[in-house]
């Protein structure tokens, strides 16, 4: 059995190639964890549209980038032990993708046998708005396990910039794994309780 946590990251070609970015970066904090990278071909246009990265770049946060078309590669396969992956952005075809199970690329083949092996499989959706067909497969999705985490921006932390909203999204995914992540802050409690205790009913 090897030591290090495995998990894969698969960037697809939803808007938002930045978050996958963000998560390679937080992920390289941990010490005991692997990293397996998988990009879809629309996804490199989406990495050179959207961010300032080169694949290069994104390439050289992880310890292993998989090419989108090598179905031969080890996380094509069950008996490769990993603790699961996270796709993101997700797009609604990679959605749509897994949810019928036809696994023409290696993401998809990476996120059939999560599934078929019973891993941890955090998918982040970015589209909007949805139609019934991105529902339905989002739904389905959620039935077999797969825990559906969109790219939705929180606010009870007092955002400033669109980094703290990424902050708070990587911290929500990485939890998702119990890798705690130092910029994320979980919400405490609030201060003020309600109703409060003089208040009339
Ligand atoms: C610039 C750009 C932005 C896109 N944004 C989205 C998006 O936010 N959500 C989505 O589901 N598809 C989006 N698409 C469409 C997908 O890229 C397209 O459906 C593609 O087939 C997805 O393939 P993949 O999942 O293999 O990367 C976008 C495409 C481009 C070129």
């Amino acid at each position: 059995m090897q030591n290090k946590k495995r998990i894969i990251v698969g960037i697809s070609g939803a808007s938002g190639a930045i978050l996958g970015v963000e998560v390679l970066r937080a992920l390289q904090s941990f010490q005991d964890v692997e990293t397996h990278l998988l990009i879809t071909s629309v996804a490199e246009q989406t990495i050179s549209h959207e961010t300032e990265f080169s694949l290069n770049n994104i390439r050289n946060l992880v310890h292993y980038y998989h090419p989108i078309n090598n179905l031969g590669a080890s996380i094509a396969s069950g008996s490769f032990d990993l603790m699961g992956m996270i796709i993101i952005p997700c797009s609604m075809k990679t959605v749509a993708g897994i949810a019928s199970g036809y696994s023409d690329n290696l993401l998809l083949r990476a996120a059939d046998v999560c599934l078929k092996e019973r891993r941890k499989l955090v998918i982040v959706p970015r589209e909007t708005p949805f139609n019934g067909i991105h529902l339905r497969n989002l739904s389905f999705l959620h039935d077999q396990g797969v825990v559906i985490l969109p790219a939705m921006m929180t606010f009870y932390h007092q955002p400033k910039t669109i980094q703290d909203l990424i902050n708070q999204l990587v911290g929500k995914i990485l939890s998702q794994f119990n890798l705690p992540y130092t910029n994320y802050q979980p919400w405490d409690g609030n201060l003020d309780v309600y109703p409060k205790e003089n208040d009339p009913l």
